[in-house]
């Protein structure tokens, strides 16, 4: 029997499921997949839809969308404050989440698996520029380990399925993300939301000094969420090996540089005054991107221009805390997490910045 022409186009398409879709590399990709492979192809879904920490939630969830294609995105990401409280909480619910995907999916024959692992997975000790060899040569930085070493089952399990099943999975690294939709509450926040939040604060409070903690002389690579999200595509259609692929920009600012750039662009006049009687962990975290360019691909957004995206959206949203902006600590699991100070946010961004989330 012969189709109409649209409908053999659809079941050419492969059908994409995206986990984690609320969440801030996920409001990135939902656009880009769909704009690419039609709104209709593409399943977005989050703990409201599915929760996969329940494998009959799993199993159902790929029973119902029937996908070819997934990008596991979901995740229980915090900061280094909320890491430290609920290091077992991170460890349970990543590793289901970890877990469950890989199962389902290759029972239900998926047959492309994208899996993101956070650059805190990388050992402690890794040297920058941190290439993907480095992977396996020591424990990953030991306040977000409970949360890194959950997530990197996820590579023991790509080549695991990969092997017994033929599920082409594939696992990149995306570097220290900012971006729209990041999460700007103080005890998840990385480097660049806390210190736009800060800013932005203390500016409406017209404050004399922001205080940070260290001497803002480490050095990190900052990626901006919506490149991250442009390379997916490329690894969903092209590239299908077991070797994990670091996605950043390859670039190095220091702390102090970006906290002067934040600081100019949301308008803030006060000081910025350095404790550096607080600690400043890693010196320099910057991720190797030579397998990214040799695959054709790269993180071209300039820092800045990255950042007047993500300070305008801040900035529109702010006061009536509108699409989804997120300003309160959600890691807490057990309803005791209280909030954080706002310099354990900027603490958490003195260690490794990739460190959790
Ligand atoms: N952010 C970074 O800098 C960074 C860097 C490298 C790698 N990564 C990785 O990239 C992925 C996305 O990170 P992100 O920053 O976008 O995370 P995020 O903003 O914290 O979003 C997490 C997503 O996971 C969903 N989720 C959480 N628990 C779930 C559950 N039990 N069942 C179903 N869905 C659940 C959330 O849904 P609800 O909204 O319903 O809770 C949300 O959509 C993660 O795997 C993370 O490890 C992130």
């Amino acid at each position: 029997m012969s189709q109409p022409e649209n409908d053999i186009d659809a079941m050419n398409t492969p059908r994409i499921l995206v986990t984690g879709a609320t969440g801030f590399l996920g409001r990135h990709l939902l656009p880009i997949l769909r704009s690419r492979w039609g709104d209709a192809q593409v399943v977005g879904v989050s703990s409201a839809d599915y929760n996969l920490l329940d494998a009959a939630q799993t199993r159902k969830m790929f029973a119902v969308v029937q996908p070819q294609w997934v990008v596991h995105l979901a995740a229980y990401a915090g900061g280094i404050g909320a890491n430290r409280r609920y290091p077992a909480d991170f460890f349970h619910r990543n590793a289901l989440l970890t877990v469950h995907v890989f199962q389902e999916a290759a029972l239900a024959g998926v047959r492309k698996l994208i899996y993101p692992l956070p650059g805190c997975a990388y050992p402690a000790s890794a040297i920058s520029p941190i290439d993907e060899g480095q992977m396996w040569n020591g424990f990953p930085q030991a306040e977000s380990a409970a949360y890194s070493l959950a997530k990197k089952q996820g590579l023991v399990a790509a080549q695991a399925y990969r092997q017994q099943y033929g599920l082409a999975s594939v696992v990149v690294l995306p570097g220290n993300m900012y971006g729209e939709y990041d999460n700007f509450s103080q005890g998840d926040s990385h480097v660049v939301p806390a210190l736009i939040r800060r800013f932005h604060e203390a500016r409406r409070r017209d404050d004399a000094e922001v205080a940070l903690w260290g001497t803002g002389q480490p050095v990190r690579d900052f990626v901006y969420a919506g490149d991250v999200a442009a390379t997916i595509p490329y690894f969903l259609e092209n590239y299908d090996a077991a070797e994990p692929v670091n996605i950043s920009s390859g670039t190095s600012t220091a702390i102090v540089e970006l906290a002067a750039l934040i600081k100019h662009l949301v308008g803030y006049t006060g000081r910025i005054v350095w404790d550096a009687t607080k600690p400043d962990g890693q010196s320099v975290k910057v991720f190797d991107v030579a397998r990214l360019q040799a695959l054709g691909l790269s993180c071209p957004t300039p820092l800045e221009a990255g950042l007047r995206r993500t300070i305008a959206w801040f900035a529109a949203n702010y006061r009536e805390q509108t699409d989804g902006l997120r300003l309160e600590e959600t890691s807490g699991t057990n309803g005791t997490n209280g909030q954080l100070l706002a310099h354990e946010a900027l603490f958490s961004n003195s260690q490794p910045l990739a460190s959790s989330s």
